[in-house]
């Protein structure tokens, strides 16, 4: 047996809570999962014809940055739904955008470097720049404030000559809130005041509701230097297992990344990057029904956990509701076990998010509604049984 064989870095990451679910899940049936973020619509039927189509004529790898016809009908769709200027060589295509978070901190943060990101936040920020020897600090978004960010809260984190870029994400994983062109232009005076990049994640840019609008912070005026842009066609096309993604900004650094994308991967997956293709040819109506089911399933979950005393703040984006359960009495990590156990109801707790995501738990709703209605009624059940 090789001794000492694994890295320190490897040893230290913390394991993966979604793992875990989805093998309990996996083992009884009975159990509801409210813990994945992923989907359960089948993606457009161009792009399962696209799939069928091509397959023969996607044996080979692509050119790193992705397929040219795929990198402009990208920069097309920045300009004309983002408001980000730009062209094919501002793009780059990735094995989801994912792969684009790994790549762009490759490319900007250098060992004992920093970059900023938001707690409670997408689990995935903090050990991508563990894993390069970076600093991940985290900048606190309160409930009280809607999980806006604080742009105070943002300066003070700033730790000038090591902190080089700050990550954004609207509409946002776990706290599902959507993120004001005001508290925008605030992180870009920032930004630009202390020579910063913002990695924008907009993975769930289409799924916004009631009065909420997406603002990809790159198209504010005199911005497009300072950003760059992380898109998906994992939420917005049901297409998670396809990994297809871009990122968009500066030449500078898409360069940077192009350079890099040889080593991670050489280019993301062909048949993936021809499916993405059609997939931006698809009737915008297929997103909206999409869209408009999330936002029933949203508004009713929400209603629900708030009848069971569980506050929360209304659905504006993306698929999560982030309910406070601290008034239980319990941790978020004994609440999601007991949910598990007694209600058989998977949900994640919010520490997997940072630690101020303590006292709070993420429910998906990316789940069909008669689950959805089933989950809350039992949740009623366990949720009453402790009091
Ligand atoms: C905020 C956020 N960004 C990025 C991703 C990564 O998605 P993908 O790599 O499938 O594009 C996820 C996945 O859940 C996410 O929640």
């Amino acid at each position: 047996m090789l001794r000492n064989i694994i890295s320190k870095r490897e040893s230290e990451l913390p394991p993966s809570m979604i793992g875990r679910i989805v093998k309990a899940a996996q083992k009884d049936k009975k159990i509801i999962s409210l813990g994945l973020g992923e989907p359960d619509f089948l993606p457009p039927s161009k792009v399962i014809r696209s799939v069928k189509r091509n397959a023969a004529k996607a044996t080979h790898y692509t050119p790193t940055e992705g397929i040219a016809e795929l990198r402009k009908a990208v920069a097309k769709k920045l300009r004309s739904e983002n408001g980000i200027h730009g062209n094919a060589d501002n793009v780059i295509i990735t094995n989801g955008s994912n792969e684009s978070i790994m790549i762009a901190l490759m490319c900007t943060i250098d060992p004992g470097e920093e970059v900023l990101v938001p707690d409670p936040g997408f689990m995935d920020y903090r050990p991508i720049a563990e894993i390069l020897n970076g600093y991940p600090m985290p900048y606190k978004m309160s409930e009280e404030n809607g999980f806006e960010p604080n742009p105070d809260t943002i300066k003070e984190a700033i730790n000038s000559g090591k902190t080089k870029a700050i990550i954004i994400n609207t509409p946002s994983n776990p706290a599902g809130n959507v993120l004001k062109r005001k508290t925008l232009e605030e992180i870009a005076d920032i930004a630009v005041d202390n020579n910063l990049l913002i990695i924008s994640d907009e993975a769930y840019e289409k799924f916004v509701y009631g009065s909420a609008k997406h603002v990809s912070i790159a198209s504010l005026n005199g911005l497009q230097d300072n950003v760059l842009t992380l898109q998906s066609f994992s939420k917005t096309y049901a297409m998670t297992g396809f990994r297809v993604g871009y990122s968009a900004g500066p030449e500078k650094i898409i360069n940077a990344m192009k350079k890099v994308h040889i080593y991670t991967s050489i280019s993301a997956p062909t048949i993936s990057q021809f499916a993405a293709i059609d997939a931006l040819k698809t009737r915008k109506s297929y997103i909206e029904n999409a869209r408009k089911e999330y936002e029933k399933r949203g508004l009713f979950l929400h209603k629900r956990l708030e009848e069971m005393g569980l506050s929360c703040n209304t659905p504006e984006g993306a698929f999560y509701l982030f309910p406070k359960i601290s008034n239980l009495g319990l941790s978020s990590d004994k609440f999601a076990g007991l949910m598990l156990e007694k209600a058989k109801v998977a949900m994640l707790p919010g520490t997997e998010f940072g630690k101020y995501g303590e006292g709070f738990v993420r429910l998906s709703y990316a789940t069909a509604y008669e689950k959805i209605i089933e989950a809350a009624d039992r949740m009623e059940k366990a949720v009453k049984s402790m009091k």
